[in-house]
């Protein structure tokens, strides 16, 4: 969504710069307007780099009104945050004088607004900034309480700037008040596992880890507390709760059976080494021959044990596994999933050029308890809502106890 981050002059201005950091994390396109006042703590040049956009700073720069820029985007955000925002722009926005961009777009936009107010606790306190709060609040605006703590004129108080995450997490509910998701904690796992068998060498395989990230921004963006763990690979990872590197199929193992208990969906995204070599060398090993054996071990398998657990101790998360395939995909996956008793297997016909391993579509087949279900060739994000779209019915279907965890 787009975000207009409206930046006034406070000593909190520099605090602006983490908050269109985390917007953007979440997914969101961050323009950054700033008042004068605000140039002289941060520099526009900081913002721009940030966002990648221009940054406003004065309503009657050159080309500013060709397109009645403030018209143009009071029309099209879908919230008007500002971070840190002063007495001033407080008691202009409440006494409606537009007199700057920033509050020509306030009076402008019928978007949501979002106040993190920042002052000295003298001034917060005062009459007149109490009644301009109050006068926004009674007009819809909402607001970041400020923080107490050490403020730069010396002060003990409130009237800090409130987190950048705390601004962040309160302009995700309101852009995202209700997710189908809200509530449930979901564990999605990504990437590759890498088994070592010396320092410096491993096996891998292809997979970059991006079917798996998209699972997790898409369970994380319809409200779901996500649990990332993923493999080594090169991807910036999605603003979920909890992000767990791992590397070996071992290791995720460990980490996956030690968070499944409390989950309520557990999608196994990442393609993991079905087998890793039984030892790794404590010295790289030496070119010594023309030919290397290494012996390899099956690795525990994360899927199958958690669909063990749950036949053996009843109750349990929702399991979603995938299937990598190359011929017989359907039939490959009905045993899958009827091996490893999940819920319903994704299908991935990894032979197929423009889908699966390393490319940014996948064409995938659904295998459930009713069958199978072929979808088109899409992007990974499309993908990862139609196999949500699933699991929300999943579980809706489910007993209310199964719903909350299993313990
Ligand atoms: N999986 C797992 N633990 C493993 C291997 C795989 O949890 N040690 C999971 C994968 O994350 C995937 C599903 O099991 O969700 C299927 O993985 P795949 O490797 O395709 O299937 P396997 O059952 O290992 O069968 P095969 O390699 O023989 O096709």
């Amino acid at each position: 969504m787009l975000i207009a981050l409206g930046v006034t002059g406070g000593i909190g201005a520099y605090k602006a710069v983490e908050v269109a950091r985390g917007l953007q994390k979440r997914g969101h396109e961050v323009v950054a307007v700033m008042t004068h006042s605000a140039t002289r703590f941060v520099g526009p040049a900081t913002f721009e780099a940030i966002t990648r956009r221009r940054v406003i700073t004065d309503q009657f720069e050159a080309g500013m009104n060709a397109d009645i820029e403030h018209i143009a985007l009071a029309s099209t955000v879908d919230l008007l945050l500002i971070a840190p925002a002063t007495a001033n722009i407080i008691g202009k926005l409440a006494n409606g004088i537009a007199d700057d961009f920033l509050s020509t777009l306030y009076t402008a936009t019928r978007a949501p607004v979002l106040i993190a107010p920042a002052m000295n606790t003298q001034m917060f306190e005062h009459e007149a900034v109490r009644k301009n709060l109050d006068t926004l609040a009674a007009r819809g605006a909402r607001f970041v309480a400020p923080g107490e703590g050490y403020l730069a004129c010396g002060w003990i108080g409130k009237g800090r700037l409130a987190e950048p995450d705390a601004i962040v997490a309160a302009a995700e509910a309101i852009l995202r008040p209700d997710g189908p998701l809200r509530g449930q904690r979901v564990l999605v796992t990504a990437g590759p596992t890498f088994e070592d068998f010396d320092p410096v060498r491993f096996i891998g395989n292809r997979s970059s880890g991006r079917m798996g990230y998209a699972l997790a921004a898409e369970a994380a963006r319809r409200g779901a507390d996500v649990t990332l763990v993923t493999g080594p690979t090169a991807l910036e990872p999605p603003a979920v709760r909890e992000v767990v590197k791992v590397r070996g199929a071992a290791e995720m193992h460990r980490a996956v059976m030690l968070r499944a208990g409390d989950m309520h969906v557990v999608v196994m995204a990442a393609a993991v080494a079905d087998y890793a070599p039984l030892e790794c060398a404590g010295q790289k090993l030496p070119k010594d021959g023309d030919t290397l054996t290494l012996v390899l071990r099956k690795t525990p398998d994360i899927l199958g044990d958690l669909g063990h657990r749950r036949v053996s101790k009843g109750g349990g998360p929702l399991l979603v596994g995938f299937a990598a395939e190359t011929e017989n995909v359907v039939a490959h996956a009905t045993a899958k999933r009827e091996n490893k008793q999940a819920d319903f297997i994704v299908a991935n016909d990894v032979s197929r050029s423009d889908a699966g391993f390393d490319v940014d579509m996948n064409a995938v087949t659904i295998v459930g308890a009713a069958g199978a279900e072929s979808l088109p060739l899409q992007p990974k994000s499309r993908v990862a809502e139609e196999i949500l779209d699933r699991v929300e019915k999943l579980l809706a279907a489910r007993p209310a106890e199964a719903r909350h965890g299993s313990g």
